[in-house]
């Protein structure tokens, strides 16, 4: 017979795959890699932290049985520890932030975990930050056990036994760097540490946030204040125990922008289904491997699934919201489904045989200057407020009119597949389109629409 003890012992020896025509579209000649730590059981890197600091803080006598485990986390660290408790009898508690994707809290609460949310805008320090308030639950509970992933031994020591090895093992010593992004630092820091001694020639590459503080920390020495940003589980706003900035070469920022694109991409070009922050390594990947040539082997690492993110940036509509869509996916009826906060507008029209006072009473009350008029299914033309006031200063009795009498030209209509280039060209000589969805009038965009999508 073939089969593992418990879902534990899938951790772990995950596979190198070659990213072909990503590297190929940007002229790479060295040879990039992704280790795939997203066919870990839990679907990402940190499963191997899970156990280890279970089994280091059972060996420790500092987890007994039928107690409690409480930890901060963004998610995945979580994830590991709630795989490896449930499989060893443990309770868990884990304290998040509002930044975490609703689909790793539930995957949370399904593997048996009580979760507690935070707010992600909380200052280091503050009794509300996530890690105080991990904290403060660990004081309360009696027979509990706090890993403290950004200090514990066991997270790095993990990478230097299993990580390390399996890459070095993996290129045949070939490989020439590394690229890992830094949350706790337990990757690259134990991962790196292996490299550089097999051949401290290895280069070992950091992937940050712009936001974040590792990049300015290792270069000068100075702690600068984070600003916020939307990849998840990387970077930090102070230096964590775990971050061994002596082992890390080079840290390279990144945006959320690069990040989700290239993470996008990895998806749809590469089958390579992945978290933001596997966006984030592969942009410093790119970025390395330009200047590298034919004998170069880099490896990046794939944190996570991009199943922990269908909601946000691998879903088009949240990457509209965040104004980060790629342009060639804007189109009419994306704009029109989510320009009220995510609820598809309702269109508000008048038909051709109604009374133009009570058409001017619709507008206002929609706080609207434009509206289409639409009998049946077609557009037959539109009130502008401005045009229809001239008109009305001309002669007052047009308000007993039907709307047939004083409206004017209909406002263009554009399929909902239109791109973003058409509506703006539509739009600069008309104040809004429709949109049209198998022969029905669907929505309008207005000037306002698109400026906003254009807010940054
Ligand atoms: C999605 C994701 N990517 C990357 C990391 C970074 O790994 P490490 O904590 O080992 O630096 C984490 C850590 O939580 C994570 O959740």
């Amino acid at each position: 017979m073939k089969f593992y003890n418990d879902v534990l012992g899938l951790i772990g020896n995950t596979p190198l795959v070659k990213i072909n025509a990503l590297a190929a579209q940007h002229k790479i000649k060295a040879q990039i890699f992704a280790k795939m730590e997203n066919l870990n059981p839990g679907f990402s890197v940190k499963d191997r932290i899970g156990i280890s600091m279970i089994e280091a803080a059972e060996k420790d006598g500092l987890l007994k049985p039928g107690g409690t485990i409480i930890e901060a986390t963004s998610g995945n660290t979580g994830i590991g520890l709630a795989l490896a408790a449930a499989v060893k009898g443990y309770k868990c508690i884990f304290v998040l932030t509002d930044k975490v994707s609703m689909e790793k809290s539930r995957y949370l609460k399904s593997l048996g975990a009580d979760v507690v949310v935070v707010p992600a805008a909380s200052k280091h320090g503050t009794p509300e930050h996530y890690v105080e308030t991990a904290k403060r639950i660990a004081k309360e509970t009696p027979n509990c056990f706090y890993p403290d992933q950004y200090n514990h031994p066991a997270n790095p020591a993990v990478h230097y036994r299993t990580t390390g090895p399996e890459l070095w093992n993996d290129t045949d010593g070939r490989i020439t760097h590394f690229v890992s992004s830094i949350g706790t630092g337990g990757t690259i820091s134990g991962t790196g540490r292996y490299l550089k001694e097999k051949n401290p020639n290895i280069k070992i590459i950091g992937a940050d946030p712009y936001g974040s503080i590792f990049k300015t920390y290792k270069d000068s020495g100075q702690v600068p204040e984070a600003t916020p940003y939307l990849v998840e589980g990387i970077g930090q706003s102070l230096p964590v125990g775990n971050a061994d900035m002596k082992i890390i070469d080079e840290i390279i920022n990144i945006t959320d922008r690069e990040s989700f694109d290239l993470a996008r991409q990895l998806s749809r070009t590469e089958g390579i289904f992945c978290g933001g922050s596997t966006g984030t390594n592969f942009a410093a990947a790119l970025k390395v491997a330009k200047k590298l040539d034919e004998d170069d082997l880099v490896v990046f690492i794939v944190c996570d699934t991009g199943e922990h993110y269908l909601t946000k940036f691998h879903s088009d509509e949240w990457m509209k919201e965040k104004l980060l869509l790629e342009p060639q996916k804007i189109t009419a009826g994306l704009i029109n489904e989510t320009k009220h906060a995510g609820a598809p507008a309702k269109l508000i029209f008048v038909a051709p045989d109604e009374i133009v006072s009570s058409a001017l009473a619709q507008m206002n009350e929609n706080g609207v200057t434009q509206i289409p008029v639409i009998e049946g299914n077609t557009s037959v033309g539109s009130l502008r407020e401005s045009r229809v006031l001239t008109k009305l200063l001309g002669d007052r009795e047009l308000l007993n009119a039907k709307v047939s009498k004083v409206m004017d030209e209909s406002f263009p209509v554009l399929d909902v597949d239109a791109s973003f280039n058409d509506i703006k060209t539509k739009l600069q000589k008309s104040p809004a389109v429709l949109i049209e969805d198998f022969k029905r009038i669907t929505g309008i965009i207005t000037r306002s629409d698109v400026l906003d999508l254009q807010r940054n």
